[in-house]
């Protein structure tokens, strides 16, 4: 008789299956996320953690992405599939996105915003979080303010129609995106500034005017992901007026388990040295 993982068994999982994985992935998420909150040491962090367990008890976001209708959001199949990135994950990104105080983070379809959260209290840029959900928006507009977070504003409204003129770094967690919907991100690309950096979860952005910045493998709610770092092409040289290029992490495809950050830049800077 063939089980869960067999190959062979093509049905679709029992009841009891879907439990046991749903709480497994739960139970690494809690585990991961307080361990990496914890050692943060940013007590605003802390209550930013405590808060949004409050605002979404129990699997709320799930529930709130299920029982949203698709339609009525302009949704495609599949678009409002819950899963998040994890703390430790989001502060692995922004530091490799090597962002700076002020700058401007986006993040597409931001759910309960954890990389927004992060982005805003522990890099202290100026934030944007898109959803295309009410709930997502109101919960998050509250947990700012709550925590006095001025430099972190919640948008209701379509991630494709977003503009990214202004933005310094842009995040997206697109795994259950329709095709069309990523083009019509990519369309966006151009308006960048050039610098500006992208880091997107499964796969990367499709765009000739994004230049390959590495990838790493990084745990989320569902398990792990491959996130892949790009960044907008100066647009030539007279414009760019400096070389960018050389103060930004190149290609990594190691395993965020095995690699930290810093070994990442000395790698980068070992290569710049060699060069
Ligand atoms: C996979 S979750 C990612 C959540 C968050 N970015 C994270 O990584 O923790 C995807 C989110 O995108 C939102 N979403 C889906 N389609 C969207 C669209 N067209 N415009 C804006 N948000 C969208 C969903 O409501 C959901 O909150």
């Amino acid at each position: 008789m063939g089980g869960f993982w067999d190959e062979d068994n093509r049905e679709a999982p029992s009841l009891v299956a879907l439990y046991a994985r749903g709480a497994w992935c739960a139970g690494r998420a809690l585990l991961l996320n307080v361990r990496a909150v914890l050692s943060a040491a940013t007590p605003r962090l802390w209550a930013a953690y405590a808060l949004l367990n409050v605002a979404f008890p129990a699997s709320s976001a799930y529930r709130i992405c299920h029982w949203s209708r698709e339609a009525d959001v302009g949704a495609g199949p599949g678009e409002l599939t819950y899963g998040e990135t994890l703390f430790g994950s989001a502060i692995r990104i922004l530091r490799h996105v090597q962002i700076r105080p002020g700058e401007r983070v986006l993040e597409l379809g931001a759910g309960r915003g954890i990389v927004a959260l992060v982005a805003a209290i522990v890099f202290r840029a100026d934030v944007h979080a898109f959803d295309v959900l009410w709930p997502f928006v109101r919960r998050g507009r509250l947990v700012a303010r709550i925590l006095c977070l001025s430099n972190l504003h919640w948008h209701r409204q379509d991630l494709a129609t977003v503009s990214l003129e202004n933005a310094d770094v842009v995040y997206l967690a697109g795994t259950c995106l329709q095709e069309a919907r990523r083009e019509l991100v990519a369309d966006h690309v151009q308006a960048l500034k050039p610098g500006a950096r992208i880091a997107s979860v499964s796969e990367p952005i499709a765009s000739v005017d994004l230049e390959e910045l590495g990838e790493l493998e990084l745990d989320f709610s569902w398990g792990k992901s491959r996130v892949y770092f790009q960044q907008r092409r100066a647009r030539t040289p007279e414009e760019s007026g400096h070389r960018d290029d050389e103060t930004r992490p190149r290609r990594s495809t190691e395993s965020a388990n095995s690699v930290s950050f810093r070994s990442i830049l000395n790698e980068a800077s070992s290569r710049n040295r060699t060069a």
